[in-house]
């Protein structure tokens, strides 16, 4: 009986064990065989019912034995099929974020106006009339002020402080020039870029939305002439696009500038022989710019016969759409991972 326990609950794995089970219970002289001499010996009277019990002990350890063997067998066919590594599976997909195109080009103008000593500046986006349209030469009744359709926050009874979303990052040239002027150590120069979103009441269409983005500038100190105004976005283009590509400086008008001019540049899609982005003139407009008109200098407190300056703006849709030839610009906010993807490692 106890022998019979011990077949029971024998476990084989493979092949070594299986030859030992086989050595312990089957072989020559092996536990079963064993019992079988002891049967020679036993009373003529018990032969019978014993030789039945170790035959039915026989057939167990013969059973077990070939069921181990199968099992053996079979854990051997499926390691041979499967190494332990397939150096060939794909890896595990590394699903990491891209930059939006929009934050790439914006960093890239900032880095390109730190070098030559621009330095970055932030102001609201819910902004008074005062700091987005008066301040900046707008009047009151001035048509001029319907250039910009404008998202209202608050109609007052004193335009001037009427509530808005900011058409424009100007009203952050306002603020840094007035807490210049308020500085303890008196008025020091300013040259410093305004990056942020801005809005406007407009139909969204491939070259419109209703919200974007605008990098804006100023550099206000002694002697700052136009000269300086054209260096420094000669510079700019230069670095942003390529060596070669052309600008050109169109007169214009802005209230807050005084002369005025709007930059083209040689159309980065087409490469200036025609195309529906540049309307087959073969330029593109990329920003506003002007001397600061005297009147801004004096509603900020500083002396517009002691300082001058300049500013510009542009739009970081646009010349995103210029450097990564993207053609509608609502691709932008629909966060379409198939258009993002093509800026991974921009
Ligand atoms: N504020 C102007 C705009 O949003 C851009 C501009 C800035 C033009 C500075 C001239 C000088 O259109």
């Amino acid at each position: 009986a106890q022998l019979y326990a011990e077949i029971e609950q024998a476990t084989v794995t493979n092949k070594e064990q299986l030859e030992q089970y086989r050595l312990r219970y089957l072989s020559k002289k092996g536990a079963v065989t064993e019992l079988f001499e002891g049967l020679k010996t036993a009373a003529a009277e018990d032969r019978r019912a014993l030789g039945q019990q170790l035959n039915g002990l026989k057939n167990l350890a013969q059973d077990r034995f070939q069921a181990f063997q199968e099992q053996v067998e079979a854990a051997e066919q499926t390691t041979a099929a499967q190494p332990a590594f397939d150096l060939t599976l794909p890896t595990v997909p590394n699903l990491m974020g891209t930059q939006h195109p929009l934050s790439i080009v914006r960093q890239r103008i900032i880095q390109i106006f730190e070098r030559i000593g621009f330095n970055v500046a932030d102001g609201p986006e819910i902004e008074t009339d005062w700091y987005n349209f008066g301040a900046l030469n707008f009047a009151d009744n001035h048509p001029a002020r319907e250039m910009q359709d404008t998202f209202f926050v608050e109609k007052t009874d004193t335009p001037s402080q009427d509530i808005l979303l900011r058409t424009h990052t100007s009203n952050v040239q306002i603020r840094l020039m007035e807490q210049v002027r308020n500085s303890p150590g008196g008025f020091r120069p300013i040259r410093s870029i305004m990056p942020g979103r801005v809005y406007r009441n407009e139909a969204i269409s491939a070259r419109a939305h209703c919200q974007f983005h605008q990098v804006e500038g100023i550099y206000i100190d002694h002697n700052v002439g136009f000269k300086d105004l054209k260096d420094t976005l000669y510079h700019f283009v230069k670095e942003l696009f390529t060596k070669d590509t052309k600008i050109r400086f169109r007169p214009s008008y802005f209230p807050f500038t005084e002369p005025s001019a709007e930059i083209d540049i040689s159309c980065q899609i087409c490469g200036g022989s025609g195309c529906n982005v540049c309307k087959y003139t073969g330029w593109v407009e990329i920003a506003g710019s002007g001397m600061v008109d005297p009147n801004v200098l004096t509603n900020c407190g500083i002396d517009p016969d002691e300082f001058t300056g300049f500013a510009f703006g542009m739009g970081i849709e646009r010349i995103t759409m210029l450097k990564y030839q993207v053609r509608d610009l609502r691709l932008y906010f629909e966060n379409d991972v198939r258009f993002l993807r093509q800026f991974e490692g921009l």
